[in-house]
């Protein structure tokens, strides 16, 4: 055979991938995973008074809003079609303290502003986050002695906290803090006042990170904050231990887990869906928000098509949801295909 008729291009290569990405319609047809607004969760900062809207300085095209404007824009997400926003209150320094008490008190920010949600957008699911760093005078999840955050005296505090955002109308209760034990006794807490339809999302696999910068100036727990959190965060290291995380929140009640954060760990996500079939979601943080926006106001890159690249690469790693602050952005660009 000579070496010119091997090369003949009737027999090489037969195979040619590229057969399938020539036209837009083949490769819609064959797309292995599609991100649409069912996907995402947004994330919104509430603060005390009536028409004042703060924007974010480390994070772009975020703004703290009141109760008033945080409820029209959530129906203008849920309009977008998006199904649930996770909310997190903004604690003036006054109410912070030592035990944290600011957050399970009936009318706490956060509370007031789950009943004016859910009495004006009932149609938005609201996920509410658990942890007392925005109630803590040093910015720490838990309950801080003798230099260590006290693990069951936190989950006690961190049931109540819950219990207050059931009774307020929540419909995920979110423990974001990393405590031993506490999705079990949330569960048994919310089971035994009547709340047993509220659903569980546990950050099973919440990382000691340096991509939640803005998020701590978002909600101004970041200039109180003593040291670190990589007593009770996981250590970036570790993957069997997320699995170990993730079996024990699902044996304790968990309905949904999560990923924390995102894009550096969606082997996690991949491992943890892989091995638990379960409702999966990642958390594409503030710090990962924040690079995609600062290079883009550069001019370095186009946010609309890196925010949905990258969300879409949360599906490829298995996720179900993702929360994300370009959620909105994602939905409208989604919906103008
Ligand atoms: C705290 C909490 C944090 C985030 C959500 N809940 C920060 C932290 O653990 O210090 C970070 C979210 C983000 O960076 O977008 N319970």
């Amino acid at each position: 055979m000579s070496a010119s008729h091997f090369r003949s291009p009737a027999s090489f290569p037969r195979t040619r991938l590229r057969r399938n990405r020539a036209d837009a319609w083949t490769r819609r047809l064959v797309a292995e995973h599609r991100l649409t607004v069912d996907d995402l969760i947004w994330p919104v900062f509430v603060i005390e008074g009536e028409n004042r809207r703060e924007p974010v300085a480390s994070m772009p095209g975020v703004e703290r809003l009141t109760i008033d404007l945080l409820t029209e824009a959530v129906a203008g997400a849920g309009d977008l079609g998006i199904p649930c926003i996770a909310l997190f209150p903004v604690v003036g320094s006054d109410a912070k303290s030592e035990d944290a008490a600011e957050a399970y008190r009936p009318d706490n920010l956060m509370n007031r502003a789950i009943r004016a949600l859910k009495t004006a957008v009932p149609q938005v699911g609201i996920l509410g986050d658990v942890a007392l760093d925005p109630y803590t005078s040093h910015g720490h999840d838990g309950i801080l002695r003798n230099g260590y955050i006290q693990n069951d005296e936190t989950v006690e505090v961190l049931a109540r906290q819950a219990l207050s955002q059931a009774e307020a109308g929540v419909d995920i209760v979110a423990p974001s803090d990393m405590m031993d034990g506490r999705i079990g006794l949330i569960r048994d807490r919310l089971d035994s006042q009547g709340h047993e339809l509220v659903r569980l999302c546990s950050y099973a696999a919440k990382y000691a990170s340096a991509f939640y910068g803005p998020f701590r100036d978002a909600v101004n727990s970041g200039g109180f904050l003593k040291g670190d959190k990589k007593t009770y965060q996981m250590n970036p290291a570790n993957t069997d231990e997320a699995l170990h995380e993730v079996a024990l929140d699902l044996q304790e009640g968990a309905d949904m887990v999560m990923v924390k954060p995102g894009l550096p760990y969606l082997d996690v996500i991949r491992r943890v869906k892989d091995t638990f079939a379960v409702p999966t979601f990642a958390y594409h943080v503030s710090g990962e928000y924040a690079m995609l926006r600062a290079a883009a106001q550069n001019g370095w890159l186009d946010y609309d098509k890196a925010l949905l690249e990258t969300l879409t690469g949360f599906k490829r790693a298995g996720c179900d949801a993702i929360l994300t602050y370009g959620a909105v952005d994602a939905a409208r660009l989604l919906k103008e295909g």
